[in-house]
């Protein structure tokens, strides 16, 4: 095969109907301050057992097309002693690797970075092809401040890219472009949308310069959405809107497929955003797809906590956001979290004496669907999930149950809002599946 075929092979094979990448290519700092998060000690057996649970996750190759490796996962083997790599392949999943070797501050751009590891990248790429991976990714990241990115920083970044992706296509590997304006700061949606527009021009400004084949790659860009500090979000139909506007402007049709990062957005927000651009614009002219980390593996680490008897909780928790993303894909997102009650496969998790999950790892949106239906709620809406998300966010930044009139004041509600939605206030952090808050958060939640 020359290399132009194998590259429309592995293209062919990532952008599949229904399905998207899962990248699990952190970096050992980066799994190490997750795992932290949860209380699981990162250690090379600990980082082994989390990726192997992934990808022997039960039917997880009918969502996932393509898997992003880290290189220590390359040599590392499942219990069985078959190589992970083979254990993607046989899953139908195709292998691929971050290339990448992290930033460093770009000299005379203050505020703006520069990613490292274009030295040797050929020698490495034929290395890693013949370990099997099909495709490779690298990323740039875009800082936004009031002077970033600025236009040195946009320009040299794309740079980088451009040359990266030239470089995987010359050995055959499908290069995933990756270029990430980050969603830390207060700044609007109006100011992502115009850095990224700003960003992506020169990114494809330079892919064209250095002749990538726009056919044979793919790109993966964050969405266009508020700063994370910026109040209130924008509404699924917003993001939407936008990130295509923007797209359309500056990302050829001649790019098969669009797969987001999810870049710091909650699980449910990353599924419904893809949700409303797949259901609002259906006929766009690339694949919109997904390529998360978090966003599919939040819940499934929680769950799994690093130990052995977790595993078949955390891998349903990890295919549960697989198949949203999945049904995000074909804007299919709202059939997708149905609560499963309904269709009878959600059982509902041990309880404590206050209604509160024993074990609040084993949440997930059906086990949330379950619980709205143990306590007489029906089925959750649109208002319900506005809810349990800001409750999820808040608890999981902050450890510690908020006041409902700040959560609902987001949406421009008082508490009444949440009291109506769920009888009591203490029935949404019932839902939302949160550790007991404590006596006393309890009884201002119950008496709410
Ligand atoms: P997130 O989806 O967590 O942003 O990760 C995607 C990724 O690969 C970052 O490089």
């Amino acid at each position: 095969m020359n290399s132009q075929d194998e590259l429309n092979t592995t293209i062919k094979a990532l952008v599949q109907d229904r399905k998207g990448i899962l990248a699990a290519d952190e970096s050992v700092p980066t799994i190490s301050k997750r795992f932290k998060a949860v209380g699981i000690e990162s250690t090379e057996e600990t980082r082994r057992a989390y990726r192997e649970l992934l990808l022997t996750a039960p039917g997880i190759g009918e969502f996932i097309s393509g898997v992003i490796l880290f290189e220590e996962t390359l040599g590392q083997k499942a219990a069985d002693g078959t190589l992970l790599i083979e254990v993607a392949q046989r899953a139908g999943i195709v292998p691929g690797i971050k290339v990448d070797k992290g930033t460093i501050a770009l000299a005379n751009a203050p505020g703006d970075m520069v990613t490292q590891g274009l030295d040797g990248l050929a020698e490495r790429l034929a290395h890693y092809k013949i370990q099997g991976a099909r495709f490779a990714k690298w990323r740039e990241i875009y800082p936004i401040t009031p002077t970033n990115p600025t236009r040195l920083g946009m320009t040299a970044n794309a740079e980088v890219l451009a040359r990266y992706a030239a470089i995987c296509q010359e050995q055959g590997i499908v290069p995933i472009v990756e270029p990430e304006v980050l969603i830390d700061g207060e700044h609007s949606i109006e100011r992502c949308a115009e850095v990224t527009e700003a960003v992506l021009s020169e990114v494809f400004t330079a892919l064209c310069r250095h002749r990538v084949s726009l056919e044979r790659m793919l790109l993966k860009p964050n969405m266009i959405v508020p700063g994370k500090a910026h109040q209130p979000k924008s509404p699924a139909h917003d993001v939407a809107r936008m990130t295509i506007e923007v797209f359309r402007r500056v990302v050829p049709a001649a790019v098969p497929s669009i797969n987001f990062l999810s870049g710091g957005l909650s699980p449910e927000d990353a599924s419904s955003y893809l949700n409303a651009m797949n259901a609002l614009y259906p006929h766009a002219p690339w694949a919109l797809s997904f390529s998360y980390a978090r966003a599919l593996q939040e819940p499934a680490m929680a769950a799994w906590r690093g130990l052995a008897e977790n595993v078949g909780a955390a891998q349903h928790a990890f295919c549960e956001r697989a198949r949203c993303n999945s049904a995000a894909r074909c804007g299919q997102y709202g059939d997708a979290i149905q609560p499963p009650v309904t269709k009878g496969v959600a059982p509902l998790p041990e309880l404590d004496e206050n209604g509160l999950l024993k074990d609040p790892g084993t949440w997930n949106e059906s086990v949330a669907s379950a619980l709205a239906a143990q306590s007489g709620l029906g089925e959750l809406t649109e208002d319900h999930w506005k809810i349990i998300r800001a409750l999820r966010e808040y608890y999981g930044k902050f450890g510690v149950a908020p006041a409902m009139n700040q959560v609902c004041h987001a949406y421009g509600r008082d508490w009444r809002w949440a009291h109506d939605l769920f009888h009591t206030c203490l029935g949404a952090w019932r839902v939302a599946g949160l550790p007991d808050p404590g006596e006393e958060a309890k009884s201002y939640l119950n008496d709410m």
